[in-house]
């Protein structure tokens, strides 16, 4: 693929990424071996957004139903979280990529915590992408939380309730400081949302990949973007 024209590409895609345990088990391997080959799907994906001009990218690393995995597994996803972020800081820096959270980060572990207010605070001037990471996410959880913070506006008698508008809903979000995504890439062939961004997927167009997220590489991506590119969204509209 050549380069894509401005207009075309997403500003902002997330990706549900799925099948690790199923990559592994295919070839008789661990289910954390998995997820390790799905930690350098990250990485392409990251790279791919770089060279494409995709402004934002949001992974949904580790949703608030993972919390009901096997303790080991839930571990070994921790501390792959936390060497990731051992090794991105200084990647990121390098690659001009601030790193962001949504979701209840915390109820991470505290040595996962500290890493991740780490390369957040040391990425936070960068400018050509910004990476998401839903950690302990769930979107109904996220709305749950913005309503208890608009019902509290509400009874402090900051907000009148007749002024609830969309736009007060968004502003409450963990997302309020994000565009909503453009283009969901889930992996593994699964056509569902799994509580990912419910709000904020609204209108977004949506690629399901048969492939399993380590499988999922930088070519993938380009295809898959290629394909958005071939789409007309049209917001409701004729
Ligand atoms: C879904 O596969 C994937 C996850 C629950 C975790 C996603 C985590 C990574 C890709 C690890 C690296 C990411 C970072 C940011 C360090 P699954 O286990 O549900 O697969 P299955 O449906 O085949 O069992």
């Amino acid at each position: 693929m050549g380069e894509a024209l401005p207009d075309s590409v997403p500003q902002h895609v997330a990706i549900i990424m799925d099948g690790n345990g199923r990559w592994a088990q295919a070839r008789g391997l661990p289910r954390k071996a998995g997820h390790r080959a799905g930690a350098e799907s990250v990485r392409e994906a990251v790279d791919a957004c770089l060279e494409l001009g995709v402004s934002f990218l949001t992974l949904y690393a580790f949703s608030s139903e993972n919390w009901n995995r096997p303790q080991k597994e839930i571990d070994a996803l921790m501390k792959l979280l936390e060497q990731f972020l051992k090794s991105k800081g200084k990647e990121f820096s390098k690659k001009n990529v601030r790193l962001r959270t949504i979701g209840r980060t915390n109820l991470l572990p505290p040595s996962c915590r500290e890493q991740l207010a780490k390369v957040i605070n040391d990425t936070s001037g960068n400018t050509a992408l910004t990476v998401i990471l839903a950690l302990s996410y769930g979107s109904r959880e996220e709305l749950t939380d913005a309503t208890r913070r608009i019902a509290l506006k509400v009874q402090a008698g900051e907000l009148d309730p007749a002024d609830i508008e969309k736009e007060t809903i968004a502003r409450h979000l963990d997302t309020a400081e994000f565009p909503d995504p453009d283009f969901l890439i889930r992996t593994s062939g699964e056509f569902r949302l799994s509580n990912f961004l419910l709000w904020q997927l609204s209108y977004a167009e949506l690629f399901i990949s048969p492939k399993n997220w380590p499988d999922f590489r930088k070519t993938d991506f380009r295809e898959a973007l290629e394909d958005y590119s071939r789409r007309q969204r049209r917001f409701g509209r004729v």
